[in-house]
């Protein structure tokens, strides 16, 4: 099959679990490797690329989708969070072998298929076309080691109170830890998923990890002694926006959400230099409402601007006539561009949950953090954002897990008016150096990319 695929040009499928956290910087890879001169799929379920939001899918990537079993609903049509995994687990590689032969068939046949690390077994179906196959790890290699401990037995769950030393990594505090370990027995189906994503690692031809070597150096160092098919190619974020040399559009990806775009730059275009917070909880997070009401409160009296991206299924949590009242100073919007606004001058610090993605695109922007993590990894890239990068600030919660109005004032004040708050700006904009340093030509993600574009299939097959 290798040899008869030699005469084709390099055809890459890639493979994406239904979630905006995981969509966004594969499909972001994917324009790398076709910038690259790479053929690319990108392959996600039915559902997603059925729901896409249409106005912003500029891509020029082909796209196909596989089946999770819930072509009309997705997860949400599933009883619960196992039930969805367990069918998607069935009919997920059924239906991706499927898609590996209609390919083949009209003359477009796949080289090699990079698929999310939350789908292990895409790599036995790689293997069985004889295909090459490289996982794509979408946390921080901070998170991917205690995953890893955690897959070997070598860290037990439910994990003690004791502050944890691994290689590679600072002391860790129990609650720097991610939740789905630390909290046992809170959703232990994506806990089993986190955990799996080692499961067959080590028959991966390439491990891609989206980080950068120097925003991670210790742990990446070791992670390549464990596993030496580790590459790091972070951050995916379109070097477009760090460069601000090509349009806009083309490289936003696709949203299951529909993007509040113009409105959010217009609005900020006239407001000055630095003074807005920018709030976003990501794709999945939910508050509760008290939380929701603290954040309100705590916009409102810090006295700054603000955009706050409040999903459609959160809005009815907002304090009543809370629109209408922050007028002046702040605008809800149901979801942004949220590159575009991190990129834009007037903003001046990012509340956030603490997603990887959010994380690495506030650092590669330089934006100041504050940091709110709400569940999952975020936990530990808080504690990496305060304490090891010091681009941002962790809000102390109460006794109940809240974040008050008053820590929430506090931090917006910390960040945008402390001396404080200039030295986090400074380190921030380090990071932004780095970033651009590891994407130029030459650096670090960018000669791994390089090694990865044609010359690396014709090796392999
Ligand atoms: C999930 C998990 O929650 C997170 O912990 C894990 O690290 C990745 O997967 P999510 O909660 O959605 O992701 O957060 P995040 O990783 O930050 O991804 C959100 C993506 O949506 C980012 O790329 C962000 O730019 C984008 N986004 C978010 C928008 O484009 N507009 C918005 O209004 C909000």
């Amino acid at each position: 099959m290798g040899k008869e695929r030699k005469a084709h040009g390099a055809h890459c499928l890639v493979l994406s679990f239904p979630a905006q956290g995981h969509i966004n910087p594969l499909l972001q890879f994917s324009k790398r490797l076709e910038h690259k001169g790479v053929k690319v799929t990108f392959v996600t379920t039915r559902f997603i690329t059925n729901s896409i939001n249409k106005e912003s899918s500029s891509s020029t990537i082909n796209i196909e989708a596989i089946s999770d079993g819930f072509d009309q609903g997705g997860m949400a049509a599933a009883e619960s969070h196992e039930a969805y995994l367990e069918r998607f687990w069935q009919v997920g590689p059924e239906t991706l072998a499927q898609l590996l032969d209609k390919l083949d068939n009209s003359g477009n046949p796949v080289d090699c298929v990079v698929y999310d690390s939350f789908m292990p077994w895409a790599l036995d179906i790689a293997k069985k076309f004889g295909l090459i196959g490289a996982v794509f790890l979408s946390q921080s290699n901070a998170v991917n080691n205690i995953y890893y401990h955690v897959h070997q037995g070598k860290l037990k769950l439910p994990l003690s109170n004791t502050q944890l030393l691994l290689p590679g990594l600072p002391p860790l505090a129990p609650h720097d830890m991610p939740t789905f370990l630390y909290a046992f027995g809170t959703n232990p189906a994506f806990r089993n998923v986190l955990v799996d994503q080692f499961s067959n690692i080590k028959r991966a031809d390439w491990v891609l990890c989206n980080t950068f070597y120097d925003l991670e150096p210790e742990v990446t160092d070791w992670l390549m002694k464990i596993l030496p098919a580790v590459r790091t190619i972070g951050p995916t974020i379109p070097s477009m926006f760090l460069d601000k040399q090509l349009e806009d559009d083309k490289c936003y990806g696709f949203s299951i959400f529909k993007t509040e775009k113009e409105a959010c730059i217009k609005w900020l275009d006239d407001k000055p230099n630095g003074s807005v917070v920018y709030v976003s909880f990501g794709s999945v997070a939910v508050l509760d409402s008290e939380q929701m009401e603290e954040i309100a409160f705590g916009l409102r009296n810090s006295g700054s601007y603000f955009i706050w991206v409040v999903r459609a299924s959160e809005e009815e949590k907002l304090p009543k006539d809370f629109l209408n009242a922050s007028n002046e100073k702040g605008l809800v919007v149901t979801w942004s561009p949220q590159l575009q606004v991190l990129a834009h001058e007037a903003v001046g610090c990012f509340m956030t949950h603490c997603g990887w993605n959010s994380t690495i695109e506030a650092l590669s922007l330089g934006v100041p953090a504050i940091a709110v993590p709400h569940m999952s990894d975020q936990s530990t890239n808080a504690k990496f954002i305060m304490d090891v990068w010091e681009m941002g600030i962790i809000a102390s919660v109460d006794e109940k897990g809240i974040v008050r109005q008053q820590a929430i004032e506090n931090c917006i004040r910390e960040l945008l008016e402390s001396d404080r708050g200039k030295e986090i700006k400074r380190n921030a904009n380090k990071w932004k150096t780095l970033t651009l340093d590891a994407l130029d030509e030459g650096g670090s993600s960018n000669k791994i990319l390089k090694s990865l574009s044609p010359s690396w299939f014709i090796l392999f097959l």
